[in-house]
């Protein structure tokens, strides 16, 4: 079954424990954590001591930490202690250290997962298909919540199922941005695993109805 992570971008964040519950009550699979550095993206969100006290009060949550900064495999080390299980950095922040930021993060302990922003070609993550955990093709440019999906994504995500397929892969294809009960179904259909929702799931009058159809597959 496709699964939920609630990003955290959307929530209280003066009431992060009882707003994080509240989603996982609804049906939350897990967390998703956007780290912003102001540089790589043009918006600054949150760090590691806010993870550290979120992972104190919810410790058995699984967090998905997705880093948007230029630096990502500098700062892995304080995500891993701060309590992340998965860390995601961009192919973009680090053209030439995509290998050496894998091994950097792997180091750690943590999953690792690469992203790519909607206008890189879904080609660039092919050589590291093997090397990692999970894929995160973003649906939005990264920097901010609330924006709207872009309608090619559904495309991008079965051209990366169907070479891990072809490959024999079971690495995870996961899809952040403008996630909602129309879009996400159309990412799961296209071979998504975990769907990231942000406003849909937070900003909701029944965050269960939207977690069933978010689930649906
Ligand atoms: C955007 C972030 C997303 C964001 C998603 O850069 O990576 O995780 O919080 O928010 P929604 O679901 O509102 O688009
Ligand atoms: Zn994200």
């Amino acid at each position: 079954m496709t699964k939920v992570a609630a990003s955290i971008l959307s929530a209280d964040l003066a009431n992060l424990q009882s707003d994080c519950t509240r989603l996982l009550d609804a049906g939350a699979d897990l967390m998703h954590f956007d780290v912003m550095d102001g540089h790589f993206v043009p918006n600054i969100s949150y760090g590691a001591p806010v993870l550290k006290c979120l992972h104190a009060a919810l410790p058995e949550v699984y967090y998905d930490v997705h880093l948007m900064i230029s630096e990502p495999a500098r700062y892995a080390p304080d995500f891993a202690k701060a309590g992340a299980n998965l860390i995601t950095f961009h192919l973009e922040a680090v053209p030439d250290a995509v290998g050496e930021t894998i091994d950097a993060i792997r180091a750690t302990g943590c999953q690792v997962g690469i992203s790519i922003r909607p206008g890189t070609p879904v080609e660039a993550v092919y050589p590291y298909l093997d090397a990692v955990d999970l894929v995160l093709v973003m649906s939005v440019e990264p920097g901010f919540g609330g924006q709207k999906f872009i309608p090619a994504t559904p495309e991008r995500i079965a051209a990366i199922r169907t070479e891990c397929d072809r490959r024999g892969l079971s690495t995870l294809i996961e899809v952040d941005g403008g996630v909602n009960v129309e879009t996400g179904p159309l990412c799961s259909e296209a071979g998504a695993d975990w769907l990231v929702a942000g406003s849909s799931l937070f900003n909701a009058a029944d965050p269960a109805a939207v977690a069933r159809v978010l689930h649906s597959k």
